[in-house]
């Protein structure tokens, strides 16, 4: 069997990283059991990594890339940034050629950015042959819905999951999602998630991290290194462009931290998009709160506990180790919704909805909405909660290998 990944934007490198390991662990066992050692054995799973190039620098792909442990991309489409359409119709025209000469049995698509859209869409029309023969497509993370049809991923979402053969669910709400719009419950398979399989496999390879002294979070009440102890300190993470591209939308969620920043330091790790805006919109001097610097390293600030302090993005392990150590996480980003859930963290989604309301119901996730006075009612109430919140079922680390298992059974049953 050939199968084909994608990837394009940050998001998706951690739910891809758990399915490649899983196939080459599969690999791996079935050589194990060879007679023939120099021959590639039946069963072996061919795999090929295709980037498009969506996100395409250091900071938002490359350093996924070593922290993840993924493989170097066999194709990289280097399609970089551009409108919605231009940017999915880019990475179509230059997918189309890859899957006409590669061929390969099945397409795995993850997530909800436009390079998963881009890709379904044409893996669900190419013809390999006169009995327009195609591959399977396959979703890994189906079945989440908004509701809000003003988001782009909420688009790319329903499109992907109604032309894909195969739907990957992460927690129950996408179950019944799909079945109302009527998907054939045999193309559904509820395995968990791929993402949180990523966290538990970092989890503790994160503790190494040097990003809590980087930033001046952590410090030595102790001689030798005895008794270090962590700051008490808050994170975000804002790029929405509903929340970040509008000035005034901007200003009132900054508004909505005041007091949070008034109390412990805020630890911004700011997107490019969000960067740019800042600077744009002239924002810098609502950063810092009672004047206090509002970039660089926390010891920095003139009253060390106070401010938002904007840093670059940061690689998957310093951010997953700046997420395990925090008192709150404040974001508009899906995939730290599912995080702090599992992590036990407790997190303020600055949205008027979430697409994983499992994070909710049995997790530590609030929807705070966008304004002001809702911003800081959540964080109040979120600050110093005590419940750990539960973790949602299949959240276990096994979704990859359950993934795997799955598309081993299906094409051994499309081939008999
Ligand atoms: C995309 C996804 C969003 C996801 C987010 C995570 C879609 C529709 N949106 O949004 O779901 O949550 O990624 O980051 O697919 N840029 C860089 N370096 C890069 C990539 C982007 O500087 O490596 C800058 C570019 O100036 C670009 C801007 O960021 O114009 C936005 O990038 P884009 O890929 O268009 O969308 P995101 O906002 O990142």
């Amino acid at each position: 069997m050939k199968i084909l990944t994608v990837v394009g934007a940050r998001p998706n490198f951690m739910k891809a990283a758990p399915i490649i390991a899983a196939i080459n662990e599969h690999n791996e066992r079935i050589s194990a059991n060879a007679a023939d050692r120099r021959e590639r054995p039946a069963g072996t799973i061919q795999h090929i990594l295709v980037h498009t190039g969506q996100h395409y620098d250091d900071l938002m792909s490359g350093s996924f890339f070593n922290d993840l442990k993924l493989p170097k991309p066999d194709v990289h489409l280097g399609v970089g940034s551009g409108s919605h359409a231009v940017q999915t119709a880019e990475i179509m025209k230059k997918f189309e050629e890859v899957l006409l000469r590669e061929k390969p049995d099945v397409v795995v698509v993850v997530g909800d950015v436009n390079s998963t859209l881009a890709c379904g869409l044409v893996a669900a029309k190419i013809a390999f042959d006169s009995a327009g023969s195609r591959p399977l497509i396959v979703h890994v993370e189906a079945g989440l819905r908004s509701f809000d049809r003003s988001m782009p991923e909420e688009i790319n979402r329903i499109l992907t999951d109604h032309v894909s053969d195969l739907l990957f669910v992460t927690e129950e709400s996408g179950l019944q999602n799909l079945r109302n719009e009527g998907v054939s419950p045999d193309r559904i398979h509820f395995v968990g998630n791929t993402m949180i399989d990523s966290l538990l496999a970092f989890k503790e390879k994160a503790e190494a991290s040097t990003i809590l002294e980087e930033l001046g979070l952590r410090t030595q009440t102790g001689k030798n290194g005895a008794g270090n102890s962590i700051s008490s300190y808050a994170l975000l993470t804002l790029h929405r462009p509903t929340n970040v591209d509008n000035r005034d939308a901007f200003l009132n969620i900054l508004a909505g931290l005041e007091e949070l920043a008034m109390d412990s330091p805020i630890i911004f790790p700011a997107h490019p998009r969000t960067q740019r805006r800042i600077k744009e919109f002239g924002l810098e001097p609502h950063l810092g709160m009672n004047g206090t610097k509002n970039k660089g390293d926390a010891r920095d600030s003139g009253n060390r506990r106070h401010g938002i302090i904007l840093t670059d993005p940061l690689g998957y392990l310093d951010f997953l180790c700046l997420m395990k150590h925090a008192t709150l996480v404040v974001t508009d980003s899906g995939g730290i919704q599912e995080e702090t859930t599992c992590l036990g963290i407790p997190c303020v989604t600055v949205r008027e909805n979430t697409e994983r309301p499992v994070t909710v119901e049995s997790g530590t996730n609030t929807i705070a909405g966008t304004k002001k006075e809702s911003i800081n009612d959540a964080i109040r109430r979120q600050t110093g909660r005590r419940t750990s919140g539960g973790v949602p079922k299949k959240w276990d680390g096994q979704a990859a290998t359950r993934i795997v298992d799955i598309l081993i059974r299906t094409q051994h049953t499309l081939s008999t």
